[in-house]
């Protein structure tokens, strides 16, 4: 999908993630409508302001009807309430659904035909490393995200007949307003956006922007007990599950982060007698992985 003469449409697009995919779309000669609740708060040069709640009908029909010939379309606004599916409100738990799930449909609904138009047109959806793995304080985000993997990965069978392409960018924290609570190492939003960018120049239809997506989706095939190995410590790991699931990742609750390059630090240490190969202490739960 060539970006250069393209028109994209970003929701989400006056800050965070959003504003650098603006930018660097616009950078390589697309026209951009920046979608925004409020359009006001869109400063990207070049861009063109847009009124868009992706949780409204009637302000999603309004932004298909002032586009025209969007070729690319970016569904990247999100919400992260955190909390849990036990302490949370109800009303906020279904907002992140009402957000991440049904407002990507509904947008996705609404630009179907201005994509079909096109010819050759594209869909990304920007999800998160969160659609694989869950923990207890950002549960609700979680299945938000799940959930809109599986709208991607059944959008893209249904919009493959009318020649759009469907990608999914799947990535561990960013350092944007979203993750301003989070200590860990957090991916730039700027080398995001140009390496998303340029997978779906290419045409690749799932994207994993950083160690800890990798690390994560590999899990995925090894099974619950290599995503949330504090559960191993019930059972006993054959061979077989200890070579799978060998990664230095620490899944843990509260940091989720790659080891690659903390292996000497202080907080984690060899276990003598358990059947797991370091013991991380950076979460209020004793990890074993
Ligand atoms: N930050 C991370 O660690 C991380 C990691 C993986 C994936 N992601 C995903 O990356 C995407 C961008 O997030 P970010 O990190 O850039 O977060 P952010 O800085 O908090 O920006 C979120 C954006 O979404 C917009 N938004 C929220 N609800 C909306 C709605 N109902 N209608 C229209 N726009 C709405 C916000 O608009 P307002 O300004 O009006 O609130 C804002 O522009 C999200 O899909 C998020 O889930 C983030």
């Amino acid at each position: 999908m060539k970006l250069a003469g393209s028109t994209a449409l970003i929701t989400g697009a006056n800050r965070g993630l959003g504003r650098h995919l603006a930018e660097q779309l616009i950078a390589r000669g697309a026209t951009v409508y920046a979608a925004a609740r409020k359009p006001d708060s869109v400063d990207v040069p070049g861009a063109i302001p847009i009124t868009l709640d992706i949780t409204d009908p009637a302000s999603v029909e309004a932004a298909a009807r002032a586009t025209g010939k969007v070729t690319i379309l970016i569904n990247n606004a999100g919400s992260f309430i955190g909390g849990s599916f036990l302490q949370s409100p109800i009303e906020d738990i279904r907002r992140e659904m009402e957000t991440h799930y049904f407002g990507t449909l509904a947008v996705t609904r609404a630009f179907a035909p201005q994509l079909a138009a096109a010819g050759t047109s594209a869909v990304l959806n920007v999800l998160s490393v969160m659609s694989w793995y869950t923990s207890p304080e950002m549960s609700a985000y979680s299945a938000a995200k799940s959930a809109e993997w599986s709208l991607t990965n059944a959008l893209r069978l249904e919009l493959a007949g009318q020649g759009t392409q469907v990608s999914a960018l799947h990535v561990g924290y960013i350092d944007t307003d979203m993750a301003r609570h989070v200590e860990a190492d957090k991916n730039d939003p700027a080398t995001v956006a140009q390496l998303a960018l340029d997978a779906v120049e290419a045409g690749q239809i799932e994207i994993l922007a950083d160690d800890m997506s990798a690390h994560i989706r590999a899990d995925l095939a090894a099974g619950a007990s290599a995503l949330y190995p504090q559960f191993r410590l019930t059972t006993a790991l054959s061979d077989g599950e200890r070579a799978r699931t060998e990664p230095n990742f620490c899944s843990c609750s509260r940091h989720l982060r790659a080891l690659k390059n903390t292996r000497s630090s202080t907080t984690f240490r060899q276990p003598k007698s358990l059947n797991a190969r370091v013991l991380c202490r950076c979460s209020d739960i004793v990890c074993l992985f």
